[in-house]
């Protein structure tokens, strides 16, 4: 066991399964006491089962470490507001939350129902406000504050067949900078992880993941971002993906390039003015997909 968490309280939700059961228990490993929040449902999100947030808590019992479940649905506001209550009924402090609970229902835009687009997006960016809404609260008033982190996923970026995931995580990213915006002066930070790891999860991706590693590399990020190695650094407002042996930050957002207008905008004047002044940014990803077809289409024909 080491220290790197002595004396702090750590919630983590979807720490039944996967990456969070691997975060709840390296967070006690280092010397943190931990709710252990899952819902225990399937990768779509049915069937729910408390036992599976349980079984994390025997775990790190039986390592010596302190813990207690949770088993509510983190995207209802109560569910939230119970895993901080838990934390302060029972450590009376809350330092750290880890929102990690996520679910899958993925469908192609032009076929996606209300059902696959709704219980997407209210698990992982509603999961994660209802938490982070209840932990701030608290952690404001707290003298020594208190870290927020969110997950997010390359996917961010555009997704072909996960609209719903890909827009959920976009805006959790949105949500943790502006955690770390309106949080600053408590000295409460906020940052978002993107993993890239072998679980259930990252099984059902359709193509191969060239930079993969395990729930317990990602684990290793999010304590040392809970820790107060990180909080002096003042990382706040950051996404940073681990996989496997590759951690990588990614950029914030800004705008490219501009042009100025002389008088108003008339379209015509946009049509003359925009291509070759302010332009585009490619998409990294579009030009992967192209890759891929032309990949695909060289293969479908191998005496070309
Ligand atoms: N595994 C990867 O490579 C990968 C890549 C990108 C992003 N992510 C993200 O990392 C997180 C963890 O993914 P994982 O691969 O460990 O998935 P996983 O399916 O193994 O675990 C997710 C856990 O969340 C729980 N959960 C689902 N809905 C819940 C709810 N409403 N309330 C409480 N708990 C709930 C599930 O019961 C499950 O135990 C997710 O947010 C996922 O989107 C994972």
């Amino acid at each position: 066991m080491g220290n790197f968490l002595a004396g702090k309280v750590v919630a983590v939700t979807g720490a039944g399964r996967g990456i969070g059961r691997a975060v709840a228990l390296a967070a006690a490993a280092e010397g943190a006491r931990v709710v252990v929040n899952d819902y225990g449902v399937s990768i779509e999100g049915g069937e729910p089962s408390s036992e599976i947030a349980q079984s994390v808590v025997k775990e790190i019992e039986a390592a010596g470490g302190e813990a207690v479940a949770v088993a509510d649905d983190i995207s209802t506001m109560a569910g939230g507001q119970r895993i901080v209550d838990t934390a302060l009924a029972r450590y009376g402090r809350i330092d750290g939350v880890v929102c990690v609970a996520g679910i899958l229902r993925e469908r192609m835009l032009f076929n996606m129902s209300e059902e696959e687009w709704d219980p997407v997006v209210a698990t992982h960016l509603k999961g994660t406000f209802t938490v982070f809404r209840a932990a701030s609260a608290v952690m404001r008033k707290q003298e020594d504050g208190g870290t927020l982190i969110g997950f997010t996923s390359g996917n961010h970026q555009g997704s072909v067949a996960q609209a719903n995931y890909s827009a959920a995580k976009g805006g959790i990213i949105s949500l943790v900078r502006s955690a770390a915006l309106g949080l600053h002066k408590y000295g409460v930070t906020a940052n978002a992880v993107a993993p890239v790891a072998r679980t259930r999860m990252s099984a059902n991706v359709p193509m191969e993941l060239k930079e993969i590693g395990e729930p317990e590399d990602v684990a290793a990020l999010v304590v040392y971002l809970l820790s107060e190695r990180a909080r002096k650094e003042k990382i706040t407002g950051q996404v940073y993906t681990i996989a496997g042996p590759k951690i990588a930050v990614w950029a914030q957002p800004r705008e490219l390039r501009a042009g100025y207008a002389e008088g108003a905008w008339t379209p015509e004047r946009i049509a003359d003015f925009l291509p070759g002044t302010v332009g585009t940014d490619p998409m990294p990803m579009l030009a992967q997909l192209e890759e891929m077809a032309a990949a695909a289409a060289a293969r479908a024909r191998p005496n070309a």
